[in-house]
């Protein structure tokens, strides 16, 4: 069962110079092929490569395509310019890579790869086409072929398995996906599919989801198409009706899961929008949170991108779940204690005056609750979709930092190991939004030898199952009245029904197992986060020549100021808490006492507040990647 190991040396000095533990490979001698495990991975997002962009070209239309350079401008410079509102230059896409494959590929075990490869929607002189989208997805993916591959015959055999997935860019026209199998899911699978395997064609057809065991038989990366889930897909109506496609996700999420827990594997969740109520459907993100809250045991994290800025959100599952049965609740439908494992009420909260419930968190990021047909309104209104100048970003983080770093509760009320809530890491990007950036992760690999993987059926097996699930779903579906004329009859029934139970809904998770403990993302053990180097491009040097192109380490999570001793969701909360202390207001019961955080004229008081500003002032500033963007 016990399979040996053997360490490779290396050369300290280079991963000091990049910032990297200068820790030993491990040499996993397995059955078959033997595989090199280094404790780290990438996580590389955004890239936006315009093959348009022309050197000292007008910027101020936010193309860079054509035009003299505005007075005073030297116009678009060579490697992209920060915070004026172009994609990337083909050159830096090239060099980014190239770089990539110079310092990191021989130090890493995956690429997490999330997607948005192509320029903006932004240039009415040349809009884009489906073939320019597909083409371009094309050219990056042979790129991270070519760089990550590697000499082994079969083509899906990488060296550094590369795990993409579907940026709202990516698709035409953007944030529009429809359900699958479509021209478009049809030629994404000819695009990508060195990348999956090939039992996956069916499921992937379908959803453009899928998972990749980045090592074999104990850790895989889930690679969501989080487009089902995103408010700005026309789309997607919501998560509730098992006809809506993110429905559909989250039963491919619960088979998935439940197969790679009985494996005792563990997972990364990996997507392009963020789960964050900013950019998910209500229905969409409370659904979310509860299967991340109630996977805790085998689910390490979630890396996600679209944001351009670097942060990361703690999601909280018990106003998830409050969310949920509130919904019931008003549309009539009785509860029965059916989430108790989470809703106590001996956990509720008493200081309800900071706690912030879901519908007011939607509320703060400036958009509308109610959970009806507002996607269109909210499209409307996302320019974001459309690239272009960063504007009220500080705006934003100060939300994030009102609406999620304040709200944090204290240690009792967090859970054990703060197991109530997930981390969504939100990750910077190739495209100059701010300047370059991207992150290496380094986990825990220790005692890998001997992690246990239990033998379970084949997956070729598990994929034919999974598949027959889906046709008998889509079966049922066609089975069906017209959608319409279905739910009035639904509404109808219901008005007439006294309602009792809602009945099984299969797009929710079953509570974690007892006896479950939990995993890497909440207790140190093999796979846990240990730490990130984050680095970044100082894009104004390396134009104006006064530095060489080379990326270069911007923070890590370990050194000044964060000092974090590991990246377990404790770990998170606690910063979580940190950031969001100066602002948080004393519970007014207690105003008129000492406790009153910073009235008192306590020296070491004072100095903490000091230093707590300081923090939130280096936070942003590494939100916008050392830029220096200001609203
Ligand atoms: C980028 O790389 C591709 C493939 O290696 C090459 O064909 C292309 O000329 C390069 N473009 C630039 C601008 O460096
Ligand atoms: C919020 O939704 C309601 C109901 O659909 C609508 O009447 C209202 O205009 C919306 N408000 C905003 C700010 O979009
Ligand atoms: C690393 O994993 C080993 C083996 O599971 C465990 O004993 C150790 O505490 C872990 N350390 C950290 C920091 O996660």
């Amino acid at each position: 069962m016990v399979s040996a190991v053997e360490y490779i040396d290396i050369d300290v000095e280079e991963y000091q110079r990049l910032g990297l533990t200068p820790q030993k490979p491990v040499k996993l001698l397995g059955n078959h092929r033997s595989k090199v495990l280094h404790g780290r991975f990438l996580h590389l997002t955004d890239i936006h490569p315009d093959e348009f962009y022309k050197v000292g070209a007008n910027i101020e239309d936010n193309s860079c395509h054509r035009g003299k350079p505005g007075k005073g401008s030297a116009g678009a410079s060579k490697y992209g310019d920060a915070m004026l509102g172009c994609d990337s230059p083909m050159i830096l896409m090239n060099q980014t890579l190239e770089w990539v494959k110079t310092h990191l590929r021989d130090k890493i075990d995956f690429v997490v790869w999330t997607g948005d490869n192509i320029r903006h929607d932004n240039d009415r002189k040349i809009p884009r086409t489906e073939m320019e989208i597909f083409d371009m997805n094309t050219r990056v993916a042979n790129l991270f072929h070519d760089i990550f591959h590697g000499d082994a015959l079969d083509p899906r055999h990488y060296d550094v398995p590369v795990v993409p997935s579907l940026g709202n860019n990516d698709v035409y026209p953007h944030n529009l996906f429809a359900p699958g199998p479509t021209l478009q899911t049809r030629e994404l699978w000819n695009i990508w599919q060195n990348f999956i395997s090939e039992e996956q064609l069916h499921i992937f057809q379908r959803g453009s989801y899928y998972f990749t065991e980045v090592v074999p038989n104990k850790l895989a990366v889930l690679s969501i198409n989080t487009l089902y889930l995103f408010k700005s897909n026309p789309l997607v109506d919501n998560c509730d009706n098992r006809k809506d496609p993110g429905f559909k996700l989250f039963q491919w999420l619960g088979v998935t899961l439940d197969e790679l827990r009985e494996r005792n594997m563990k997972v990364w969740l990996s997507g392009h929008v963020p789960p964050i109520p900013k950019n998910y459907d209500i229905t969409c993100y409370r659904k979310f949170v509860m299967w991340l809250h109630e996977y805790r045991d085998i689910i390490v994290g979630g890396v996600y991108g679209h944001m351009n800025i670097d942060h990361f959100i703690p999601v909280d599952a018990k106003k998830a779940y409050k969310s949920y049965q509130d919904s019931l609740i008003r549309q009539g439908f009785e509860i029965d204690g059916q989430f108790a494992h989470i809703l106590d009420e001996a956990l509720e909260d008493d200081d309800a005056e900071f706690d912030i419930d879901l519908e007011h968190q939607y509320l703060n990021m400036g958009f509308n609750v109610s959970e009806h047909d507002l996607n269109v309104a909210i499209a409307a209104k996302d320019a974001h979709a459309m690239g272009g100048v960063p504007s009220n970003k500080e705006a934003y983080m100060d939300s994030v930092r009102e609406t999620f770093y304040v709200d944090v509760k204290g240690l009792k009320k967090s859970g054990q190991h703060s197991d109530r809530y997930a981390i969504t890491n939100v990750a910077a990007s190739v495209i100059p939004t701010f300047n370059p950036g991207f992150r290496v992760w380094e986990y825990n690999i220790t005692g890998i030898e001997e992690s246990l993987s239990l033998k379970a059926k084949p997956w070729t097996q598990f994929f034919a199952e999974l598949d027959a699930m889906i046709s008998l779903d889509d079966q049922n579906d066609d089975d069906d009245y017209d959608d319409l004329e279905d739910d009035f009859v639904e509404i109808e029934k219901r008005k007439n029904k006294k309602k009792k139970d809602k009945g099984p809904d299969i797009s929710l998770p079953k509570p974690m197992p007892e006896g479950a403990t939990l995993g890497p993302g909440y207790t140190p053990q093999t796979f846990s986060p240990l730490r990130f180097v984050q680095y970044y491009l100082d894009l104004k040097a390396v134009n104006e020549e006064t530095k060489p192109f080379d990326y270069e380490v911007e923070y890590t999570s370990d050194g000044h100021p964060y000092k974090l001793e590991s990246l377990l969701v404790d770990d998170y909360v606690s910063l979580a808490r940190k950031l969001g202390k100066p602002i948080k207001k004393p519970k007014t019961k207690s105003s008129e006492t000492a406790s009153n955080e910073y009235d008192s004229d306590n020296l070491d008081e004072l100095q903490n507040k000091k230093s707590l500003d300081e923090l939130w002032k280096t936070y942003v500033k590494h939100a916008f990647v050392s830029s220096g963007y200001h609203d």
